[in-house]
């Protein structure tokens, strides 16, 4: 137990907050399918609940046991991490100022540039491992929020949340982290000074590539919360009841299961660092990443389960390498039980930040000694 008898968040996500069914005693949280609910004969609803677009009490466990992991007030799922993230702007008005970093999840980035100029925000993107054109960016009275991600896709650039989180509130805005790769277990961004927390569900959370999902968790519940929760209501971006259900069922083992990919990651981004056949390995766990420092600084337990490759020969050389693969998965998205392996630029397309000869590895709970063979077959063959 930890202090104040309070268990520890392995615990909390083992048991799914130690839920047991009032009714049935059960120890799985139930399964609610219903899209409506009954309005009492004096024409209230004490029961909280009204519509299944509003809420679902399936979100109940998921969103208790997401804001005691990140230590937030409140969460929300959503039916996608996009459809979090977008919320996320969409409560901003139009006018207000917004620093985004240069590499993020490309499909954000380039929504919140389009969106950007329909809505009237403001954008500036900035490479947010230099914290002075950060300070440089915001405009005190004007900047609302600061966007980061860390480690960001497909570089795993990291950035440093507790300067980030100050430098936002100085200049009177709120920081938003995508903790999609870092996941609670890792990093604990709320801790750090962030205000809101995002995570695409889709990847570790879930953790079994057969959920779509999003969250967002937030450390008050302020004002531009209700705006959220509100968006999330109106424009309908909820999340299915199973879907729902699923989440917490794949949370239950987040922790092992981020642990042990973290290992794997480890281990291949140690074997592969000074290959012949590889021009550079970019994983904050590297002593030599320029992201490290900080990393060790922020991250606990290990520096998450993503890395990038760069072969030596160019875009053709990483593409014919992923061609060559047999255990590992060629297939985007990341955080599943299954390693995944893919040519990013190839999916980020125009405006990538990804060079041309980087393969994106997402290391999953497999022996990595397999992982490890099939890559040094897949670079080796020719
Ligand atoms: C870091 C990160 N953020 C956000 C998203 C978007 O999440 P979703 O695909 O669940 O909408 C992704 C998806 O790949 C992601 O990798």
């Amino acid at each position: 137990m930890a202090q104040n008898d309070k268990p520890q968040p392995e615990t909390l996500a083992a048991q799914a907050m130690g839920f047991v069914d009032a009714e049935s005693k059960g120890i799985v949280p139930p399964l609610h399918t219903a899209t409506t609910f009954i309005r009492d004969p004096d024409n209230q609803y004490r029961s909280g609940r009204i519509y299944g677009r509003d809420d679902n009490p399936t979100y109940d466990h998921a969103e208790a046991l997401l804001a005691a992991l990140e230590g937030g007030r409140e969460a929300l799922v959503f039916a996608s991490g996009m459809a979090a993230a977008t919320a996320v702007f969409q409560a901003l008005a139009p006018g207000d100022h917004v620093v985004a970093p240069r590499v993020m999840y490309w499909a954000l980035r380039h929504w919140l540039l389009g969106f950007a100029k329909h809505w009237g925000l403001a954008v500036d993107i900035v490479d947010m491992d230099r914290l002075d054109a950060l300070r440089a960016a915001v405009k005190p009275g004007r900047t609302k929020l600061v966007w980061i991600e860390t480690p960001a896709n497909p570089t795993w650039v990291v950035t440093d949340i507790a300067a980030a989180a100050e430098i936002a509130h100085a200049a009177g805005a709120r920081l938003a982290v995508d903790s999609t790769v870092a996941t609670p277990v890792l990093t604990r961004p709320i801790a750090l000074g962030a205000d809101i927390v995002m995570h695409s569900a889709t990847k570790y959370l879930n953790g079994h590539s057969d959920v779509v999902a999003g969250a967002l968790i937030t450390r008050a519940a302020d004002d531009y919360w209700t705006r959220v929760c509100s968006l999330r209501a109106q424009l309908g971006g909820i999340l299915g009841p199973f879907e729902a259900w699923l989440l917490l069922r794949g949370m239950r083992t987040l922790y092992p299961r981020v642990e042990l990919a973290s290992r794997g990651a480890f281990a291949i981004a140690t074997h592969f660092a000074k290959h012949p056949k590889i021009e550079q390995v970019l994983y904050p766990g590297l002593a030599g990443d320029p992201g490290h420092a900080v990393a060790k600084k922020q991250m606990q337990g290990g520096f998450g389960g993503m890395l990038s490759i760069r072969i030596k020969g160019g875009e053709a050389a990483a593409i014919a390498a992923a061609a060559r693969v047999k255990i590992w998965k060629r297939a985007t998205s990341l955080g599943g039980v299954e390693s995944l392996l893919e040519h990013r630029a190839s999916v980020e397309g125009a405006g990538s930040p990804a060079p041309p000869d980087l393969l994106r590895l997402s290391v999953g709970l497999e022996h990595v000694g397999d992982l490890v063979a099939d890559l040094e077959q897949a670079l080796e063959a020719r």
